[in-house]
Parts: C-alpha cells; sequence; structure tokens
C-alpha cells in the first residue's frame, strides 16, 4: 500500500483543520485506532476518528470546535483526559497521548502524559495501534511501530506488548479479541489465546454492560461461532454463559447417544445470522436449547430424553438477562416466548401437517410466529440429506398453511368474535365462571376448524355450549 492510498485517508477537509489547530497549540498529533484499520482493510472511510495528541486532548477539541462551522458543543469527559465533538455525520474523539499502568483489581488506568509510542503501546492490538500523522511535516505518514499492517495482511490478532500485560491490563480487550476475530474473520495469535486462557478470570473486574456489547457484536457478525467458539475454547465462555458450556459433551449410554448441544447450537446461530439481523432473534437462537443441560434424562426404554426443556429454558432466559444486566423488558418476553415455542413447528413438519394445528401455532405465537418460523428453519441442522429435504419442504407447507389458515381464519391477533359482555346480555348472567366456559368453548370450536371465526357461527355454537350448562336465553 502507498503513502498516497495512506494519504487519501485523510483528504477530508476536517483533517487539514485539526492539523492547523494542533500546529497552533504546538501539539503533535495523530489519527489512530479503528478509523485507520477499517480504512486500510478497504471496509469504508469510517465515521467514528479517534486523534491522539502530545499534549492536551481536551484543548485540541476547543480548538478544533471554535474552527468549525456552527462551532459544535464539545463534551469533555475530564476523568478521562478524553473531549468529543460531533461534527455531521463524523464523531470526533480526542485524547492525549498517555503513558498507562492499570489498577489491578478495576479498569481504571493511571494516567501520565506520554508520546505516541508510548500511546501507541498500551493500545490493544497491533493493527488497532495504526496512526497516520496529521503534523505538517508528514501528513499521511503511516507510523507502525509494531507492524499491524503485516498483520492485516496476515489477517492476525496480536497486541503490542507481552499479551500476558496487555489483557490483564484492560479484560474487556479479551472479549474485543474474539469480537475482531468474528468480525474481520482474522485468527488471534496463539500467544495471545494462551494469555487470555491464563488471564480468563480477570474478566470479571469487567462490568456486565460491556461485556453484553461485544458478546452482541458477535453475535451480530456473519459467523457468530468463531467468536463464541473462542470463548469457549479459552475458558471465557464458564465465566459469562456457564448455561452454554453446560450444553457440551456426548454422553452414551447402553449404546445410544444424544447430540452435542453445544456445537448444535453453535452451528444453528451461524444459520440463523443468513436469515435475520434482528439481534433478538439471534439470542433467542443462542439460548434456545439451554433447557436441556438441567433436564436431561436417560431412561431404559426410549433412550434419552429433555422433557419440558423449553419451558425450563424460557425460565432460564429471565435469570441469564438479570446477572449479565440485559434489559427485562419486552426484548427479553420475546426471547423466552421463542425459546418455549422453539420446538413447535418442528414437531409439527415431523408428522402430517393438519390446519388445526396450524391454527393453534398462529394463535399461540401471535406476531411473532415468522420469527419462530425462522428460528426453527435455523434449527435443522441435520447431516442426513433425506431428512434435510423433508424438513425443509414441511416447513414450506406449514408456511404455507399459515397464509391460508391467516386469510382465512385471522387468528393471528384473536379477538373473541362473542364478547364476554354478549354472552352475559344473552343468558342474563352476572359475571361468572360460566362466561370463561362458554368463551374458551367458543374459542377451541375456532382452533379445531369446527366452526370459522365469524359472528354468526360463534353465536350459534355459543347457544348451543350454553344449553350443556343449564343456560337459556332470556327472550329478547
Ligand atoms: N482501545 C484499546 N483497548 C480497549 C478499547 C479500545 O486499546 N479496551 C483502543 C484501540 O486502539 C481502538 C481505539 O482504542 O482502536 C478505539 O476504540 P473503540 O472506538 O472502542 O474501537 P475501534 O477500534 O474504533 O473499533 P469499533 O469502532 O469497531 O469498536
Amino acid at each position: 500500500m502507498t503513502q498516497e492510498f495512506h494519504k487519501k485517508a485523510i483528504q477530508q477537509p476536517i483533517f487539514e483543520l485539526i492539523r492547523d489547530s494542533a500546529k497552533k497549540l504546538g501539539q503533535d498529533t495523530y489519527v489512530i485506532g479503528g478509523f485507520v484499520r477499517d480504512y486500510l482493510l478497504k471496509r469504508g472511510v469510517p465515521k467514528d476518528i479517534d486523534i491522539v495528541t502530545t499534549g492536551s486532548g481536551i484543548h485540541l477539541a476547543k480548538e478544533v470546535a471554535s474552527r468549525l462551522s456552527g462551532k459544535p458543543q464539545v463534551s469533555v469527559f475530564k476523568n478521562f483526559g478524553t473531549a468529543m465533538i460531533k461534527h455531521g455525520d463524523l464523531e470526533l474523539e480526542f485524547v492525549g497521548a498517555r503513558k498507562e499502568s492499570y489498577h489491578r483489581d478495576s479498569r481504571k488506568p493511571i494516567v501520565e502524559d506520554g508520546t505516541l509510542e508510548d500511546d501507541q503501546n498500551r493500545r490493544d492490538f497491533t493493527i488497532n495501534a495504526l496512526a497516520l500523522s496529521l503534523n505538517e511535516g508528514n501528513f499521511g505518514k503511516l507510523i507502525d511501530p509494531f507492524d499491524g499492517i503485516g498483520d492485516l495482511d496476515r489477517k492476525l490478532i496480536r497486541t503490542p506488548l507481552e499479551p500476558g500485560i496487555t489483557y490483564s491490563d484492560d479484560p474487556l480487550r479479551m472479549m474485543r479479541a474474539f469480537r475482531f476475530a468474528s468480525q474481520l474473520n482474522f485468527s488471534i495469535e496463539l500467544e495471545s489465546l494462551r494469555a487470555i486462557s491464563a488471564h480468563k478470570e480477570r474478566i470479571k473486574i469487567v462490568s456486565k454492560e460491556r461485556i453484553v456489547d461485544e458478546l452482541n457484536k458477535i453475535l451480530m457478525c456473519d459467523q457468530p461461532s468463531i467468536g463464541l467458539g473462542l470463548m469457549h475454547q479459552t475458558g471465557l465462555m464458564p465465566i459469562i454463559l456457564p448455561e452454554l458450556t453446560a450444553l457440551q459433551g456426548i454422553e452414551e449410554v447402553e449404546g445410544q447417544r444424544h447430540k452435542d448441544n453445544f456445537w448444535h447450537t453453535l452451528e444453528v446461530v451461524d444459520n440463523i445470522a443468513k436469515t435475520t439481523d434482528n439481534l433478538w432473534l439471534r439470542w433467542a437462537a443462542l439460548l434456545h436449547d439451554i433447557g436441556k443441560a438441567p433436564t436431561k434424562r436417560f431412561h431404559k426404554k426410549i433412550g434419552w430424553t429433555f422433557h419440558a426443556h423449553e419451558f425450563v429454558g424460557s425460565k432460564m432466559v429471565y435469570k441469564l438477562f438479570k446477572r449479565l444486566r440485559m434489559p427485562l423488558n419486552d426484548k427479553m418476553k420475546f426471547v423466552q416466548k421463542l425459546v418455549l415455542m422453539s420446538s413447535r413447528p418442528i414437531i409439527l413438519s415431523e408428522d402430517h401437517v393438519t390446519d388445526s394445528a396450524v391454527r393453534r401455532l398462529v394463535f399461540d405465537a401471535g406476531d411473532h410466529v415468522e420469527d419462530l418460523m425462522t428460528l426453527c428453519e435455523a434449527d435443522i441442522t441435520t447431516k442426513n440429506p433425506r431428512k434435510q429435504r423433508k424438513y425443509k419442504n414441511n416447513f414450506k407447507i406449514v408456511r404455507q398453511k399459515i397464509i391460508e389458515v391467516e386469510e382465512r381464519d385471522h387468528i393471528r391477533n384473536f379477538q373473541p368474535p362473542v364478547t364476554g359482555e354478549e354472552i352475559m346480555e344473552v343468558f342474563n348472567l352476572k359475571p361468572s365462571k360460566e362466561i370463561g366456559i362458554i368463551k374458551e368453548a367458543i374459542k377451541e370450536a375456532i382452533l379445531e376448524g369446527e366452526i370459522p371465526n365469524e359472528h354468526e357461527a360463534a353465536f350459534e355454537f355459543m347457544l348451543k355450549k350454553a344449553k350443556t350448562l343449564g343456560l337459556k336465553p332470556v327472550s329478547p
């Protein structure tokens, strides 16, 4: 890659404006980190720009802002010595070059002013320590003391310092390494993997929110199994998501084996990543089988069972979300519901698909029925081509039936065609359990296909049902 190509990265006028501001303050200044990495990887020209300067990043940010049209506000984070400016779609982050060491029990560094080289030393990976000069004398020169360029070519994640230091200084970097490995399809240097394993317990000093941030980014990759597999390989998985580790392994009793549900889950997540960008649907794929570990039993006659694992799994989702300080809102309820219903379409597709089974599925899944189908199709990981074809074909039939049944019966957002008030009026009843019984019987008759989802038919049915309960309509 040529000097010209590097220069092109900083051809937007903002960089000249930063150069002139830095010159006025007499501070050496560079663009560093993700911007340089992603530009060199030809992932486009990033909008997040990290600027490092020898001296005060806050002063430089203020100088830059004063020269920008509209005089944008400078957000100052005094404790970290950083400042941020939003300008159009750009987000500029300024930081003074630092020499750092860390407390043993937190991620908070003890900060001292330093040179560019000191600052590059304390960064996470060689590919994130690449810097482009914004100084007049060598504007656009690439400064790459650790051969980050070589690592971009080799597709390698490597630390500038001895990996044990880099990772234990800031253990969030363990998750970042996995995330970059998944996002960029890079491998992680063996020494790094060893260091992560050796220092894995230090991940406990990292806030849950930061860990989940990285987990989410891993899940949003094209192939999340890369990052998840690395978490498993290095021993981080049992600390962060022990419910998944518990799924690992194949047991054999009396010649009967079950599949390894951990690796199966990773395959399901990769499958679903091809068909949806919905993060929560990807979470549902990740957690769809977690109830299998606590429910696993062996029975002499029928072999391995995971009785009610969907129900147990959906309860575990709440605990897992709570532990990881994830939102306990409708997103969590969505994941719970999908885990709870995760076997329903599969059971359907194994048998002859009846209309009433489809109606019940649509009734129970409501607006999530398509997402549920997406999850269940991703769940097909059989390597037997005949079975694979059979399931896929049956899913097609189920999908088609969902459309037909929905057009005819409008089950998705089911509103009882005869209301409780109407029943009370017709039979002159006060609120009582009979009303519930009649309403439930009408719903069942519709789901079973005995009557259409229409008022007239439901009214007739109500009269018959009421008779069996000894109720008589009052004359109008
Ligand atoms: N950095 C670090 N250690 C961390 C986080 C960040 O050394 N735990 C450094 C890296 O040099 C990184 C830069 O800070 O490139 C900016 O961090 P961030 O914006 O979080 O990540 P990017 O590398 O820009 O990548 P992305 O935007 O994809 O997260």
